[in-house]
């Protein structure tokens, strides 16, 4: 009682008060302020505009990328700031395609920034898509080429139109039933659910050697679908905050909790695939374990952290990318009769049956086919995100717009509706 009123006597006395405001202007707004001063007028991507919060934290990155319109905002800063906008405090966006070549060619000096570090499942997992060292990504790659070259992709190709009959027989279920149920002769289905099905059990034959069974007796692998877009959801988001991975500060965010631990189930599923390689067939994965001595330069193999990793994000980078243009491109045919009836005329007049439709001279003569995936992926791109460079020493510039970045800077190209 005493004690409270010592204190009550002290904190009128106002230096208790004084001694806290002096703390909380050294420990927070001073260092707030030097920073903020900093990100502003000396950083070296300060002459370059931007929204005022983006320039000074990432939360605003963050933000956007956790709620999903990432895309949109870019548009809109573009529209508002011009081709060259800074929307995070290190980092910089491109509205011009002039852009793309020099950033994403293959000996440009830049390499894939921080970004794809915050997908691994650990350190040590690193695949190729995530592989951030320049030597490390193309020992990779070399490696990788083996699986994806002609031969061991037309060995695959029968397995493709496998699951591409268990939907049509699906279809063909579902219909059935309807017309027996409610003597409909049609029936509506959420095809881009369907399309999701599709590809996932494809890319676990190509993958793993063996379909998910979504379409067929596995129904429950469904589940891990989602977990796939909640997976890519928290890669996202994290990304955009790297230090939220690094320390391991999401699983305590509220609301962030939930997708670590979603991408967690997610990566516990691939992990979980039994006989991975040991289908006896020559499955990607089979490629890439018994690459293991077969790097040509090295000697060395992949270690078993990154061959589960380059399992789990092959699944990733084709499943949502396939599924999501397959839609796209049923979508825009289904709305544009000319253009479906133009597609329909040059299948059925290249190919005599069903079993004639598959790789080769015969669809490759498909021009319009071709032309109709091209402009849904060009109207719906599966990769709306960015693919964020960071600057190697010795700085990289793009001559064309007369760009020049200091080392440690992150550069993307976003192509959004470039103004006039
Ligand atoms: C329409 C379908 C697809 C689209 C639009 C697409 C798009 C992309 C894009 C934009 C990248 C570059 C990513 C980056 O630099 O950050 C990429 C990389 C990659 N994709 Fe795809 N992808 C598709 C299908 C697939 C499929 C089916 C597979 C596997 C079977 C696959 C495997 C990969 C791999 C391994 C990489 C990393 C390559 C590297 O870093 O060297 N993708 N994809």
């Amino acid at each position: 009682m005493q004690r409270l009123d010592i204190g009550r006597v002290v904190w009128r006395d106002g230096s208790v008060r004084s001694l806290l405001f002096l703390i909380f202007l050294v420990g927070a707004v001073l260092p707030g302020s030097i920073y903020a001063v900093y990100a502003l007028e000396f950083h070296p991507l300060a002459k370059y505009p931007g929204p005022l919060l983006g320039r000074l934290t990432q939360c605003y990155d963050l933000y956007h990328a956790f709620h999903g319109d990432k895309h949109v905002l870019l548009y809109r800063l573009h529209q508002k700031y011009g081709p060259i906008v800074r929307f995070s405090p290190n980092t910089i966006s491109i509205n011009d395609p002039v852009a793309l070549k020099p950033i994403y060619a293959h000996g440009a000096n830049v390499k894939k920034s921080i970004f794809y570090e915050c997908f691994r499942a650990a350190p040590q997992a690193i695949s190729t898509l995530l592989a951030t060292n320049k030597t490390h990504h193309a020992r990779k790659r070399r490696v990788m080429a083996q699986a994806f070259s002609a031969e061991a992709l037309r060995g695959l190709e029968q397995y493709v139109l496998g699951r591409i009959e268990d939907l049509v027989e699906r279809m063909n279920i579902l219909l059935d039933q309807t017309q027996a149920e409610k003597s409909q002769s049609t029936v509506t289905l959420n095809m881009a659910s369907y399309l999701n099905y599709l590809v996932f059990d494809i890319m676990g034959e190509l993958v793993f050697g063996k379909s998910f069974g979504t379409l067929g007796d596995e129904p429950e692998n469904r589940a891990a679908i989602r977990l796939l877009g909640r997976a890519a959801r928290r890669n996202y988001t994290v990304a955009a905050m790297p230090a939220l991975a690094q320390y391991g500060i999401e699983k305590y965010l509220p609301f962030l909790r939930g997708l670590y631990h979603d991408r967690a189930k997610y990566l516990a599923f691939g992990k979980g695939q039994n006989g991975l390689g040991e289908s006896g067939r020559r499955d990607i994965f089979s490629y890439l374990l018994h690459a293991q001595q077969q790097d040509p330069e090295t000697g060395t193999g992949i270690p078993m952290p990154g061959l589960f990793m380059e399992g789990n994000t092959l699944i990733v980078a084709g499943s949502d990318t396939s599924s999501t243009t397959m839609s796209a491109v049923m979508f825009y045919l289904l709305t544009k009769a000319d253009a479906m009836s133009r597609l329909k005329h040059e299948v059925l007049s290249t190919f005599q049956n069903v079993e004639e439709i598959c790789k080769g001279p015969k669809m490759q003569a498909c021009s319009w086919l071709r032309a109709c995936i091209d402009e849904a992926m060009r109207m719906s791109p599966a990769v709306a995100g960015l693919l964020p460079r960071e600057v190697m020493e010795g700085g990289f510039g793009v001559s064309e717009l007369d760009l020049f970045f200091p080392a440690g800077v992150q550069v993307v190209v976003e192509i959004t509706r470039r103004q006039r």
